[in-house]
C-alpha cells in the first residue's frame, strides 16, 4: 500500500469493511476459487490527496469511456484473486485506480511499473464501471458494487419459469417480510451473456434501471449500496428466500406465499424505511 493511503484512516476503514465481508462470501460459499468482485467509489476520501507520479502508474485504456466518472478513484478487487484471501490480506488483492480526463483509460496507482506483484482488476470491470456511472447519473448516493455467486438465486435461473422476471420477485417476495422491506423494487433478471463482455454489462444496466439487484442466469447477482455491509445484505435476504422456497420444495410443501394484501402492507412498511 502507498504511502497516500497509509495515513487515510477512512479508506483503511472501509478497506477492513471489503475484507470482512469478502470473508462472508467465502463462508456463504457463494465465492468459489476467484468467484465475486467487488468495487467501491472512494473518490470523496482520495480527491484531497495529492498524486502526482503518473508516469510511474501503470495505465490501461477501456473498451468504452465513462464521462460521468473522469478523475475518479475506485477500489477494485483484482482478476484471479480469492474472496478468502482478500479477508486477511486486502491490499494483495484489491488495487486502487483513478480514471483519467475522459474517462478512457486508467491508472493503477496502488501499484508502480515493474512492481513484482503486479495483476489486474476483475474481468467484470466493464459492468462495474457501467454500474457507477449510472449512480453518477442518478446522482444518488451508492458507492459499492458486488458480485457474488449467490447460488440459491443462482439455482432458480435453472428453471424457465424462473426467468420471467415477474414470477421470479413474486415467488421471493412471498417467501419472507424482510425481502418486501429491504429490496423493495426487488430482481431484475439477465438473460445469459459472456461474463466479462460490455454486452452483460448493457443488459445488467437496464434490469438496475427499476430493480435494486440484478440476477445473471446460471451466473450470480450485482448489487449496489452505499455501504458494502448494506450491499450483503440485499443479496443475503434474497437468498434465504430462495433457500426457505426451496426448503419447502425438497419438504414437499407448496409455500402457502402472502396475500396481496399481505405484501401491499409490508411495501407501505417498506416505504418508511
Ligand atoms: P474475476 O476474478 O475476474 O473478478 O472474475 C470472477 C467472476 O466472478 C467473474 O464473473
Ligand atoms: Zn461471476
Amino acid at each position: 500500500m502507498k504511502e497516500y493511503f497509509n495515513s487515510n484512516k477512512e479508506l483503511k476503514n472501509i478497506i477492513r469493511e471489503t475484507s470482512e465481508i469478502a470473508g462472508y462470501l467465502w463462508q456463504r460459499g457463494w465465492a468459489e476459487r476467484n468467484a465475486s468482485n467487488i468495487s467501491v467509489n472512494i473518490t470523496d476520501l482520495l480527491k484531497k490527496e495529492e498524486i502526482s507520479e503518473y508516469s510511474l502508474f501503470p495505465y490501461f485504456t477501456l473498451p468504452l469511456s465513462y464521462p460521468k466518472l473522469a478523475g475518479s478513484y475506485f477500489f477494485v478487487t483484482g482478476t484471479g484473486k480469492r474472496m478468502r484471501d482478500l479477508a486477511w490480506k486486502p491490499m494483495k488483492n484489491l488495487l486502487i485506480l483513478q480514471l483519467n480526463g475522459d474517462a478512457s483509460g486508467y491508472w493503477i496507482i496502488s501499484q508502480t511499473i515493474g512492481d513484482a506483484e503486479n495483476f489486474l482488476p476483475t474481468s467484470e470491470l466493464p459492468t462495474h464501471l457501467g454500474i457507477h456511472q449510472m449512480i453518477a447519473e442518478r446522482g444518488s448516493n451508492e458507492k459499492v458494487v458486488m458480485h457474488t455467486h449467490a447460488h440459491e438465486l443462482v439455482t432458480l435461473t435453472h428453471a424457465k419459469e424462473f426467468c420471467d422476471q415477474d414470477r421470479l420477485n413474486q415467488v421471493l417476495w412471498s417467501m419472507h417480510p424482510e425481502t418486501v422491506i429491504f429490496v423493495p423494487k426487488g430482481v431484475g433478471f439477465v438473460p445469459y451473456f459472456l461474463p466479462g463482455s460490455v454486452e452483460i454489462a448493457a443488459e445488467t444496466l437496464k434490469a438496475l434501471q427499476n430493480h435494486d439487484v440484478a440476477l445473471w442466469e446460471k451466473h450470480g447477482v450485482f448489487a449496489i449500496g452505499k455501504s458494502v455491509e448494506e450491499t450483503f445484505d440485499a443479496i443475503d435476504i434474497l437468498a434465504k428466500s430462495a433457500h426457505i422456497f426451496f426448503m419447502c420444495r425438497s419438504a414437499n410443501i407448496i409455500p402457502d406465499s402472502f396475500s396481496e394484501a399481505q405484501l401491499a402492507e409490508l411495501r407501505k412498511l417498506a416505504e418508511n424505511f
